[in-house]
């Protein structure tokens, strides 16, 4: 798929901005704080209805504006839709989103922020999974959020020592959960395939990447959840909380049969975080018939000059990517390039 134009109206530091990309790699320059990082951002509202930094909606509209509008036209071969999305602020100071889905649309974002997926907390590698999950898988994201609810349900009652209440929980979190659960697995099997592919050809060396999901429950059927929820009553009636089930599970992450986590060197970790996502990509485009678009924040700047030239070969045969970059110059793209300053856009 592909970004055809957008028009941004009182986002972050753009009070107006039209821009119509090239449909497959654009450079985006420019120094700190100019808004490059904004810009992706406003890509990933047009596309998906939502920024990949944050929750709030309220972040978004430009300071003391009291809407944004953020439009656009994206196409998927000869299919175009256009896109209109705009926040509002209601009388009560809540932020309103408005805007229809479209069930072919991703994007992939990029920051150095997910070296935290290597070096972070389990939940960091459950976070990324579970991003991936439901690029793959619509009803993933609404089944996460869903077994959530049925956590928080249950330790009210565990709190309350309410264990005669406990059944119907146990039930509708078995089901929701194991669900859960298959389609991790499945992502996690998907990303591994991809990743034995990108991460050696990122590295220019041969390496064998291995991705093991670690789940605290090893239950391919509710009727098996139930029974270890049964087992840990006693427990969790003590610790007022759920101690079995997906949510405590862990991604590992192997390099050369050694956990890339503890061991991978600082060098290691940065390739590893970009061929994660790179590795999205192919499953993702084959789960909506479509490549996603690719957003990558400052993907460059941390890596050795080999290891640069590598991930742009695999970055200019993607489709339509976005790059910024706060060096002056990238001598060895042959790209279109664009200039941010000041909240604007110009051709360089
Ligand atoms: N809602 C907002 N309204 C206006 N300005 C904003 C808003 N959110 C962030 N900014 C400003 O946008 C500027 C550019 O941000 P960013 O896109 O992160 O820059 P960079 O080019 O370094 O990626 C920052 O100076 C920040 O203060
Ligand atoms: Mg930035």
């Amino acid at each position: 798929m592909r970004i055809r134009w957008v028009q941004l109206l009182e986002f972050r530091n753009y009070r107006t901005l039209s821009y119509s990309p090239s449909p497959k790699l654009n450079i985006l320059s420019g120094r700190n704080a100019q808004g490059k990082t904004n810009l992706l951002e406003g890509l990933a509202v047009l596309v998906t209805g939502r920024s990949f930094r944050t929750s709030r909606l309220a972040e978004l509209p430009r300071w003391g504006a009291s809407s944004a509008l953020i439009s656009g036209e994206i196409s998927r071969g000869e299919g175009v839709r256009t896109l209109r999305r705009t926040l509002q602020q209601g009388e009560d100071g809540t932020w309103r989103p408005s805007g229809e889905r479209c069930e072919w649309a991703r994007v992939i974002a990029f920051d150095w922020q997910d070296l935290v997926i290597l070096h972070g907390a389990p939940s960091a590698r459950r976070n990324f999974l579970d991003g991936f999950a439901g690029r793959l898988y619509a009803s993933h994201l609404p089944g996460l959020i869903r077994y959530r609810k049925i956590l928080a349900r249950r330790a009210v009652l565990l709190q309350a020592g309410q264990a005669d209440r406990l059944a119907p929980w146990d039930e509708q979190l078995a089901v929701v959960g194991t669900e859960l659960l298959g389609r991790r697995r499945a992502a996690a099997a998907a990303l591994q395939t991809e990743l034995a592919r990108v991460y050696p050809a990122l590295a220019g060396e041969p390496k064998k990447v291995e991705i093991g999901y670690r789940a605290s429950l090893e239950a391919t059927e509710p009727a098996a959840f139930v029974a270890a929820l049964e087992r840990a009553r006693r427990e969790e009636l003590r610790r007022g909380q759920t101690l079995v089930g997906p949510h405590r599970d862990d991604l590992l992450i192997e390099l050369d049969g050694v956990d890339a986590r503890v061991f991978g060197s600082r060098g290691q970790q940065r390739l590893l975080a970009l061929a994660l996502r790179l590795a999205e990509v192919l499953p993702v485009g084959e789960a909506t018939g479509t490549p996603p678009v690719l957003l990558l924040d400052d993907a460059l700047s941390e890596l050795d000059p080999h290891v640069r030239a590598n991930a742009l070969r695999e970055i200019q045969a993607a489709e339509q990517v976005f790059l910024t970059t706060a060096e002056p110059a990238l001598p060895e793209i042959d790209a279109p390039r664009w200039e941010v300053r000041e909240g604007g856009l110009v051709a360089a």
